[in-house]
């Protein structure tokens, strides 16, 4: 690495060049020069897209909601095909913004530029895109516009895969009381329909001593709660130099001062240990939620999905986290016609629904992902079957929250407040250890601190509450 130390001193180097680039340009233009960022996808790219606004901040950039901005970036996903059709909506519309703003920087990034196929049709048929790179270098922002902005021809850069895991770079949260912390990149599992192991790479853990140290700074900013993200959280540590459980990682995370709760995403049920429901069962800062993923309640899919556990697993393992943490609310993904889903096969998963009543659960169509062993698979299942198993999973869904929410009313918990409800004036929402979101009369004041709410009201999927003084 020459003369730097570090990667992040190296990027900041770039940041600082980027940053003489910038006061030219503004002297120029007159005016500051505006950066826009979409992100499409879950979590870990919303984390990656804080990463990159701090590094455009860092340089100068102001940000904005317009995609007619002076550089635009997007952050891609690809695990359903209509991630894709999205993105070459969007595409259409910023090329007539470039025509108008041929200055305008187009950026793509994420994890449907690790495809060869995408970046050779964007070659191909969107010649003005200036900058492609991928979801193991996007550390590298500020260096790859440096050398944008000297050669001014477009940019491509696209890593295979990474060992490296790069800290301390700049980043702007777009909360201030809570905040996402990867704790791991990547994932090993391999489930047959799935598409993320191969843009993702393999699973990479950072150092429990680098993450207490963002947390530790995040809670010194003010921030309440943490959300531990990774595709397979527990399998967090197995492949560090000094293995750390997901649990013990966790009872660390808890010691952190000023951080009052605590949530994670993904666990793999085939996974999650005794180890971390007693870590649950036993904190007052991790959150009585368990986001699941089932996928199907069908042994026979679960195993062609290769996911390594049984309907009977599955249940008997909501069973016990419910025995051990009363009250724990469930939610969960779940695929609908995945190739060779026959009715009994659906049957099953609306089974598991009805037995675990879930809060609330994210259903997708299945969709055929190109290079995932599931594409070869006979047996796609026509649409009229999907649409129709569809709308009864949803509709059982719903009854299953609908029963659980009655529990609520008339208890009174403790909500973090994240916003003003936008559709009823003097109203302010917030969210429950459960996840689920609670409306209430409020000051906007509120927002970013935590207050008692007696919830009053049931609404399906939220609750109306009212505040408690003191
Ligand atoms: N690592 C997490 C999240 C992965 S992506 C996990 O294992 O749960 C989020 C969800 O997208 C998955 O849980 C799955 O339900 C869904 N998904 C992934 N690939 C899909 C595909 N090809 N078609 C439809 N849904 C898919
Ligand atoms: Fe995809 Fe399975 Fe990995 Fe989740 S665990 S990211 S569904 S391969
Ligand atoms: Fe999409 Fe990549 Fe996440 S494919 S779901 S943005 S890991």
């Amino acid at each position: 690495m020459n003369q730097f130390n570090t990667e992040a001193e190296k990027q900041q180097y770039y940041i600082e060049q980027m940053g003489v680039w910038y006061q030219e340009r503004k002297k120029e233009l007159g005016r500051d020069l505006s950066c826009c960022i979409v992100t499409m996808g879950c979590q870990m790219n919303e984390k990656d897209s804080e990463k990159l606004l701090g590094v455009l901040e860092s340089i100068g950039f102001v940000e904005t909601e317009s995609e007619e901005a002076d550089i635009t970036l997007f952050n891609t996903c690809t695990v359903r095909e209509n991630a894709n059709t999205k993105l070459y909506g969007h595409l259409g519309y910023v090329k007539k913004m470039k025509e108008k703003n041929p200055n305008m920087i187009v950026g793509l990034c994420g994890c449907m530029m690790q495809e060869d196929i995408v970046v050779e049709k964007i070659k191909k048929s969107y010649r003005f895109v200036d900058l492609i790179f991928g979801t193991h270098n996007i550390f590298k922002l500020a260096e790859l516009l440096y050398h944008y902005t000297k050669s001014n021809s477009p940019i491509i850069d696209i890593w295979e895969g990474t060992t490296e895991i790069v800290e301390d770079l700049p980043s702007d949260r777009k909360f201030s009381f809570k905040s996402g912390v990867n704790i791991m990149y990547g994932c090993n599992n391999f489930c047959s329909y799935c598409i993320v192991p191969y843009v993702r790479g393999r699973e990479r853990s950072r150092k429990p001593e680098d993450i207490l140290k963002e947390i530790k700074q995040l809670a010194a900013e003010g921030v309440k709660e943490v959300m531990l993200l990774g595709q397979n959280v527990n399998s967090y540590g197995k492949n560090l130099e000094k293995p750390v459980s997901f649990g013990e990682l966790l009872q660390m995370v808890e010691q952190v001062d000023g951080i009052e709760r605590i949530r994670f995403m993904t666990p793999h049920p085939k996974d999650l240990s005794d180890e971390l429901i007693e870590v649950m069962a036993n904190s007052s800062k991790i959150c009585h939620h368990m986001h699941l993923p089932m996928q199907s309640g069908s042994t026979k899919l679960l195993s062609a999905m290769n996911r390594h556990y049984t309907k009977e697993d599955f249940l008997n393992l909501a069973y016990k986290i419910k025995e051990r943490i009363p009250g724990v609310s469930f939610t969960t993904d779940i695929i609908v016609g995945f190739p060779g889903e026959t009715e009994e096969d659906f049957e099953e998963t609306l089974d598991v629904v009805r037995k675990v009543k879930f809060d609330s659960a994210y259903t997708y169509v299945y969709s055929k992902r190109t290079g995932t062993p599931a594409a070869m698979m006979d047996c796609q299942v026509d649409k009229d079957t999907i649409k129709d198993r569809f709308d009864r999973l949803l509709k059982t869904i719903k009854e299953g929250s609908r029963d659980n929410r009655k529990h609520g009313v008339g208890k009174t918990e403790p909500v973090l407040v994240e916003a003003v409800n936008d559709h009823e004036e003097g109203m302010m929402t917030g969210r429950l250890s459960s996840n689920i979101l609670v409306h209430f009369k409020g000051e906007k004041e509120l927002v970013g601190k935590i207050v008692q709410v007696k919830i009053t009201e049931e609404k399906g999927f939220y609750y109306i509450g009212e505040q408690i003084n003191g």
